[in-house]
């Protein structure tokens, strides 16, 4: 169903007198107000009209109450992706939208955007976040909660803090000296919250220096709430409170998911046996039902129905978003743009298949998601051809839209039984088994995790059965493969052809909890039409111990199959095209199975046999563009050869069209990296500790993160931090820095011109360089990085040749501090200091000037 228009959030009114209310509640009222009812709602009190609300993921989408079978979203790019346009008033709209999918899918409050630190480049949810930078990371995420708050929904930054890596994430113990915390992980969090828009925030699973972010008072009460003066909620993330008085204690406010684990009756003991105080137990329900108040000021009814937005206008600002992101990482003799009159062969792992998002729980069901073959083809105006290349998935492709159900339309039939199967049907033994439901689903990925039945059987063993039919078009062998939580088998044409029943074998699947897939293979004639059936039971049906410490209620299965291509022969094909045609779009990357929530990645490579794919087309044929989906770094071993890279993230629904209007030059590309691309694993500053190891992670590399490590240490990246090449060239000059006498307030202006033959859009990066440090001075004073990025602009459509007066403001205390672990507060140093104003962190055209700091001082919370 399409809803016509958002409520304007100054429509309805919030009626809930919070004091009065939190005067007349029991204590057993108030203890289930502290966590919440369900995955997705907060609990109501009928009697005096408190209602329930909604939180929904967060943060690249608003996915609704359901994982499986999910109304479908509006899905952003990526976290990185937003980070690369370095545009606070795109971050802003990108709230709005958000604001209004909200609204859709009747959720109050959205759980992002995430904000953690990419310190690492294989952490599997680095894609969620915005930057290796916190000064970047805090201006988008401002912006972004801001634009929610216009809309009315509350925002959640999250995860507070130090959530960087998924090893062992609800166990490790992130060791981190205060200075690293406060100038990297916590600033992000600072700059969204002194912007005023942030209404809640969510803990980190992790232990930071000792204790879970969830019950750390250092963390909770003596930054947040006291240093900082935030007066917002604190939810925990979903099964990451770990106790009932340590949290309570500590300043949690919301227990997340519910049924609760922690507090209800266990709250009330211990409010009883005093080891919490109720006047602690008041404090944590004012933050909910300020919380719900807001809420109740959205005019969201509750347990609204959910709805498809859909938007015109939302798929143009989806399409402007995913071409913004893209990164011209190299053009060399100026390859690109292409000419969409010349012939044109779209080759690689990457170009069928719509790489629009990452995996986990950031992940949705797009309203559609567009591939870079489509994109391609809805510009090209000269012959197009195809080749695969090699394939890079780790579990075989979805099956899901590629089969039919019986009335033909995309997708299969899910039948919902409480008895278990005996077999697939035949006519002479036709299926009796009484059936609950049939669902229509596209998605062969289904994870039930938020699923349920009224008549399922009270203990809680259910089954299901997949059933469609596939069409092959072409002939071959065919690999099938299912991975399951739970048991399933997988019949073609009544043949069983998978069991992943016994002996099962732990997995990643279903965030941990899954079984490895299980593959078998088949001929398959082209044209000829087969008919799959899955029958599957949940989870309680197997014996295997989930590796994930989450318990994920019912299960899921996945089911997967493609036709069998070597390596070999897949290049052989994509070398003999690439010979024949004037471009090629060369499409490879990584992907939601490949970075996902639950699991970091072991290597920085791109999946198995695409550099010799890349190697081999480059050889074939030097009017190449590589396309690179991933959301953070890979290695790119043939950058060499290559004339024309893009870094093009996951870009959401709008992906294809994206890379499509940058390739052709619809789009001038203005992204900027957000992270720094090293050369090889190794020369990542947290490479020696990325893991957790005997409980405890050690952020050794302290505050020198990203560039500021590589600058540090002398390293040559592959592409530095805000690199990003555009079809035209600017120059800047003429920087002017006016400081105020009696306040903090400093201006840098520069003269921007666009010095090329076509319109673009500039990002102006200041960057602070502290004063020298003297190894002997006394007292002795920390070593500092040697320049941090402390503000940024863009510039936009500039027309060839013309010039702009860029303003920058600058706060001179803030964006000279660094943090005194000595006394615990930031401090302004003074000395003379240097200001860079360029177009990457290592542009040796940046134009400079000097800052003085006449005095030191030191300050506290959100500014100074
Ligand atoms: C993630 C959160 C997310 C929550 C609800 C957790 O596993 O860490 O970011 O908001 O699930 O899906």
């Amino acid at each position: 169903m399409i809803i016509p228009s958002t409520q304007s959030p100054a429509s309805a009114t919030a009626t809930l007198d919070v004091d009065a209310v939190l005067a007349k509640l029991t204590l057993k009222e108030k203890a289930e107000l502290l966590s919440g009812i369900d995955f997705w709602h907060t609990a109501a009190v009928p009697r005096l009209g408190i209602p329930s609300i909604r939180l929904s993921d967060g943060p690249n989408g608003v996915r609704g109450t359901r994982f499986f079978n999910s109304v479908p979203s509006a899905c952003l790019p990526c976290g990185t992706a937003i980070g690369a346009t370095f545009d606070t008033a795109l971050a802003r709209e990108i709230g709005h939208l958000l604001g209004d999918e909200a609204r859709a899918k009747g959720a109050h409050v959205v759980l992002g955007p995430t904000i953690n630190i990419q310190r690492l480049a294989l952490g599997g949810r680095g894609f969620e976040s915005f930057s290796e930078d916190p000064a970047l990371s805090g201006f988008l995420a401002a912006s972004y909660c801001a634009g929610l708050d216009d809309k009315g929904i509350a925002a959640t930054p999250k995860h507070f803090t130090c959530n960087d890596m998924e090893h062992e994430r609800m166990a490790v113990d992130v060791i981190v000296t205060k200075r690293a915390l406060h100038e990297i992980y916590l600033t992000p969090f600072r700059l969204a919250i002194a912007d005023g828009h942030v209404p809640a925030v969510m803990t980190s699973y992790s232990k930071v220096n000792g204790t879970h972010a969830s019950e750390n008072t250092y963390l909770l009460e003596k930054v947040l709430r006291g240093s900082w003066g935030y007066n917002g909620l604190v939810m925990s993330d979903w099964f990451g409170t770990y106790g009932t008085s340590e949290a309570v204690n500590a300043g949690l406010d919301l227990e997340m998911p519910g049924p609760s684990r922690f507090r209800g009756s266990l709250l009330t003991h211990a409010v009883n046996a005093n080891k919490v105080s109720i006047r602690a137990v008041n404090d944590r329900v004012r933050n909910v039902l300020e919380l719900v108040k807001r809420a109740q000021a959205t005019g969201i009814p509750e347990n609204a129905p959910e709805n498809e937005l859909n938007r015109p206008e939302d798929r143009q600002l989806l399409r402007r978003l995913a071409a913004d992101a893209i990164v011209l990482l190299k053009n060399d003799d100026q390859v690109l743009p292409f000419a969409p009159s010349k012939s044109v062969a779209v080759i690689g792992p990457t170009s069928r298949i719509a790489t629009y998002c990452g995996g986990g729980s950031a992940s949705l069901n797009p309203y559609e998601a567009v591939t870079p073959w489509e994109g391609i083809e809805a510009q090209a105006k000269g012959a197009l051809s195809f080749a695969q290349g090699v394939y890079g998935h780790q579990m075989l492709p979805l099956l899901g839209k590629r089969m039919r159900t019986d009335d033909g339309q995309v997708g299969f039939s899910l039948r919902v039984y409480n008895d278990p199967p005996t077999g697939p049907p035949t006519p002479s033994s036709p299926d009796t088994r009484p059936l609950l439901e049939t669902k229509h689903v596209t998605d062969s990925n289904m994870f039930f995790v938020d699923y349920n039945h009224p008549d399922f059987n009270k203990n809680g063993i259910w089954y299901a059965d997949a059933e469609g039919t596939f069409t092959p078009t072409e002939s071959g062998l065919y690999d099938f493969g299912l991975s399951v939580h739970g048991t399933g088998r997988l019949y073609v044409d009544g043949e069983l052809l998978v069991e992943n029943v016994e002996n099962q074998r732990l997995g990643t699947s279903f965030l941990g909890s899954g079984t490895v897939e299980e593959v078998n293979s088949k001929t398959l004639e082209a044209g000829k039409t087969y008919r799959i059936l899955v029958q599957w039971g949940c989870s309680k049906t197997s014996n295997l111990v989930a590796g994930s410490m989450i318990d994920f209620g019912h299960g899921g299965m996945r089911i997967g199959a493609c036709r069998r291509l070597t390596p070999e022969d897949g290049i052989a094909e994509a070398v003999a095209l690439a010979k024949t045609v004037d471009q090629v779009v060369l499409c490879v990357g990584l992907g939601a199975e490949w970075e996902s929530e639950g699991e970091d990645r072991v290597t920085m490579d791109l999946p198995p046999n695409t550099d010799n794919l890349v190697a081999a087309v480059l050889a074939a044929n030097p009017n190449t563009v590589v396309v690179v989906q991933s959301g953070t770094p890979v290695t790119l071993p043939w950058v060499g050869q290559a004339k024309a890279v893009l870094q093009a993230w996951y870009g959401g629904n709008e992906t294809g069209n994206g890379i499509a209007d940058v390739v052709f030059g619809a789009v001038n590309p203005a992204g900027k990296l957000p992270l720094t691309y090293p050369r090889r694993l190794e020369d990542n500053p947290a490479h020696v500790n990325y893991r957790s190891e005997a409980g405890r992670v050690l952020y050794g590399e302290d505050v020198y993160v990203g560039y500021r490590y590589f600058d540090r240490a002398g390293i040559e990246p592959l592409f530095p931090f805000g690199h990003g090449l555009s079809y035209t060239s600017f120059s800047l000059e003429d920087l002017v820095i006016s400081q105020a006498e009696a306040s903090n307030d400093v201006q840098v202006s520069v003269k921007v011109t666009n010095t090329g033959a076509v319109a673009g859009s500039c990002t102006v990066q200041l960057y602070v360089a502290p004063p020298v440090w003297e190894p002997r001075r006394v007292p002795a004073v920390p070593q500092r990085p040697s320049q941090e990025l402390r503000v940024f602009d863009k510039v936009h459509d500039l027309a060839a040749g013309a010039s702009a007066q860029v303003t920058l403001n600058l706060d001179a205390k803030r964006d000279t501090s660094y943090w005194d672990e000595t006394v615990d507060s930031w401090c302004s140093r003074e000395g003379l200091y240097r200001i860079r104003v360029g177009q990457s962190s290592r542009d040796v055209n940046a134009v400079e000037g000097t800052l003085t700091i006449k005095e030191t001082t030191h300050w506290q919370g959100l500014s100074p």
